[in-house]
Parts: C-alpha cells; sequence; structure tokens
C-alpha cells in the first residue's frame, strides 16, 4: 500500500496562506519532505519585475538546501482552484535535480479534502536533461 500524505498536502495549503503573488493573485504552497524527516515549506514570491518570481516549489527546494538536506521523499504543492495544478516546467526540472523517484503530490484549495494526483518527478519530466557533463565528452575534459 503507498503512504500517506494527507499531513503533507495539508501543510502545502496552510503555507500557500502566506504567498507573495500581488501581481497573478494566484497564491501556490509547497511542502518538501525530506529524508531525515523535515518538512520545507515554499510559497511563490512575486515581483513588480515579473520574471524575477519565484515559485513555491523552487522556494522549498532552494530552503532545505540551504538548511542542509538535499534527499527527498515528497512534495505536496497547493494552489489557487479546486482542481490540482500541475506544476510548471522550470520547478519539475528543478525538482528533477534531486531524484526522479520523489513523489509529487498535486491539490487545489480544498487540500486532502478535494482532488489530490499523485505523481513521481520523473513521469512528469520524460526524455529528461540530466547528467551534465562540462564540454559533453566521456570524461569531461
Ligand atoms: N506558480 C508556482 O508557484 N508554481 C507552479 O508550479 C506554477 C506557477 C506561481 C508563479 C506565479 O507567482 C503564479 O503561480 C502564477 O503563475
Amino acid at each position: 500500500m503507498s503512504k500517506d500524505y494527507t499531513t503533507l498536502v495539508d501543510q502545502a495549503c496552510a503555507v500557500r496562506a502566506r504567498s507573495y503573488s500581488p501581481y497573478s493573485r494566484f497564491k501556490v504552497g509547497a511542502a518538501l519532505l525530506g529524508r531525515s524527516g523535515r518538512v520545507y515549506l515554499g510559497t511563490n514570491v512575486e515581483n513588480a519585475s515579473f520574471g524575477l518570481s519565484i515559485c513555491a516549489e523552487r522556494a522549498a527546494v532552494f530552503r532545505a538546501v540551504a538548511e542542509g538536506e538535499q534527499d527527498f521523499e515528497a512534495i505536496a504543492v497547493c494552489a489557487d482552484g479546486t482542481a490540482p495544478t500541475p506544476p510548471c516546467g522550470a520547478c519539475r526540472q528543478v525538482l528533477l535535480e534531486f531524484g526522479p523517484d520523489m513523489v509529487l503530490l498535486t491539490a487545489g484549495e480544498l487540500g486532502s479534502g478535494g482532488e489530490v494526483r499523485r505523481f513521481t518527478v520523473g513521469q512528469l519530466v520524460p526524455e529528461a536533461f540530466r547528467d551534465f557533463r562540462p564540454g559533453g565528452g566521456e570524461d569531461g575534459r
């Protein structure tokens, strides 16, 4: 039987309220579960210079790395609307960096009380760009 991530989903929905998103008015929260058992929260943070905005998922990953964790089991994402929102391509690529097996749960604003979809990060990034080697050479030189 697969693990129940109800608490993680609801943590993502709770932090969503702290989103700074005056431009899109679209609030997103993320809760990233490290293998240590710690949970790292993130929200989208927008900027008047729109391109500088960051998504909730990446905010959570960057926070976790800065706090010393790089091994992740799962991430839950909670966004406005009743239907779950799939993560953007940039966030998929950043999550993939930390493992295709990471479980990714998406929920709408009803959290675990509404529809929750479950994937692995690898499923969401087919034919991924990974294993970068400087110069593209076999030994990197
Ligand atoms: N957003 C996220 O935080 N995560 C996603 O995966 C998709 C989009 C944010 C970025 C922006 O602040 C707002 O949602 C609208 O695109």
